[in-house]
């Protein structure tokens, strides 16, 4: 059966639309996990745009499955990892204009540098996981650094249009699978998943892990706003 990991980091990112202290993403950690969240993910971010150092620290305190961290491989990075030690970290590209992580991480050109960060980081106990896309010679690429999980970017087929692109894709991410169970690498995947494409994307079979934000934090806020606004409602009118 796949897991459901469950990305707060725009929880964080409302809370940072007004530098205050709520909504909490400690708190709507604690809410995922109640509802059912195998684990938690959070994405600290060289420019600290939604969690924040302290999100981080109260996480690992808090979260009872598994806390995540998507980081870049710097040195920065690697050294917050191994003082707060999450369950899994996951390495992802990072740039500092884009929206969100656009694509996987090219591993094939950058072997060296992730190397080293896989190995400081599973020499401090730490399982790391490369954020790729579906790309055999970036999984290839991903077991000789000693990854020992990929994440697969589903965001192609995401972004699918049509029935053909998106089987083309779910394809490839089979083949994915396939090839990365062969070298002994867990996988998880993400990106772009959402409450009309997951059915289709668990028809492929070896994913451990699903990742999931964007589309559980949009539908929190459509579902819970009612209840919102009748609180605020009773608060005004029979004051
Ligand atoms: N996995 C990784 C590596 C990501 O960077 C993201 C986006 O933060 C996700 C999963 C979740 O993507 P989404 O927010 O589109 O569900």
């Amino acid at each position: 059966m796949a897991k459901l990991g469950v990305n707060v980091d725009h929880v964080a990112t409302i809370r940072q639309a007004r530098g205050g202290a709520e909504p909490d993403p400690v708190a709507a950690a604690a809410i995922a996990e109640l509802a059912g969240a195998d684990g938690i993910t959070i994405h600290l971010r060289e420019d600290r745009r939604h969690i924040q150092d302290r999100d981080l620290k109260l996480l690992r305190q808090t979260v009872k499955t598994r806390l995540n961290l998507e980081m870049a491989a710097t040195d920065e990075m690697v050294a917050i990892a191994l003082q707060t030690m999450p369950d899994m970290c996951t390495l992802v590209p990072e740039k500092r204009l884009e929206l969100t992580t656009e694509g996987g991480l090219d591993v094939r050109c950058n072997m060296e540098p992730l190397k080293s960060a896989v190995d400081r980081l599973r020499g401090g106990g730490i399982p790391v996981s490369l954020f790729i896309d579906a790309d055999p010679d970036q999984i290839k690429a991903a077991d000789k650094v000693g990854a020992d999980y990929i994440e697969i970017h589903t965001g192609i087929f995401a972004e699918a249009t049509d029935w053909k692109s998106e089987d083309r894709e779910l394809i490839r991410i089979e083949n994915a699978v396939k090839l990365a169970q062969k070298l002994g690498i867990g996988v998880n995947a993400g990106h772009g998943l959402n409450y009309g494409n997951i059915k289709r994307m668990t028809t492929v079979r070896g994913i451990e892990e699903y990742n999931i934000g964007h589309s559980i934090i949009s539908r929190a806020i459509l579902v819970g706003l009612e209840r919102a606004v009748r609180d605020m409602v009773e608060l005004v009118r029979f004051a």
